[in-house]
């Protein structure tokens, strides 16, 4: 993308122009907002979801166990908050079969998928029943899955819950986690991939 056609201003509320590039290369153009200042002004959703795609994430499965059973959907809107106490964010969709568990049972584990473990995240971004059927996993007393191989993981307690609109973000308070030497699935752009240059 060409830099020089971004023009954002510091305050969000003035934002100028914003002009981005899609993965495919065509371009997405904002009118400015004539709005500026307004609180009550929106962005158009398709700009907001040309920015957003240009955001590299790294790839989870969110899981818990409830009821007796495992649960568990792919997300990439996963954040940590701070280090004392250690504490992340994730952001989970209402309609989310999973997040009835994660209310009720107010644990769960993030599951940093590694670059070898794509078909696990296209398994729980669908809607199947058995997706755990095949899949090693460990889960300790009281604690959520944690698959096999993936380049690391945190246990959490849910501390507290903010619905913002059509979803919720639940803080989790860090009680276990582990890494291994495999690279993280990343995911841009509506495609997976893997980091290949870091300086
Ligand atoms: C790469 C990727 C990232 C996603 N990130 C999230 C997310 O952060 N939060 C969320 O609620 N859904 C996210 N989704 C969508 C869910 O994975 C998807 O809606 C899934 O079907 C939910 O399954 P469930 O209803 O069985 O829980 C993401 C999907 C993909 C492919």
């Amino acid at each position: 993308m060409d830099k020089t056609s971004m023009k954002v201003s510091s305050q969000p509320e003035s934002e100028v122009t914003v002009r981005s590039q899609s993965a495919q290369g065509s371009a997405h153009a904002a009118a400015p907002n004539g709005n500026a200042g307004d609180r009550n002004a929106r962005v158009d959703s398709d700009i907001f979801r040309a920015v957003m795609r240009q955001l590299v994430g790294g790839v989870t499965v969110i899981t818990t166990a409830d009821d007796g059973r495992p649960h568990g959907f792919t997300a990439t809107a996963v954040c940590s908050v701070c280090s004392e106490p250690p504490t992340v964010l994730i952001v989970v969709n209402r309609t989310s079969r999973t997040h009835p568990h994660i209310d009720a049972r107010r644990r769960f584990a993030v599951n940093m998928l590694a670059t070898h473990q794509r078909h696990i995240a296209d398994m729980f971004a669908g809607k199947r029943d058995d997706q755990f059927d095949g899949m090693t996993y460990s889960m300790p007393d009281n604690g959520a899955p944690v698959f096999e191989g993936v380049a690391a993981f945190l246990q959490c307690v849910v501390s507290s819950r903010l619905d913002v609109g059509t979803h919720t973000i639940f803080i989790g308070e860090v009680v276990g986690g582990g890494t291994s030497d495999s690279w993280p699935l990343v995911y841009h752009a509506a495609k997976y991939g893997r980091v290949n240059q870091l300086d």
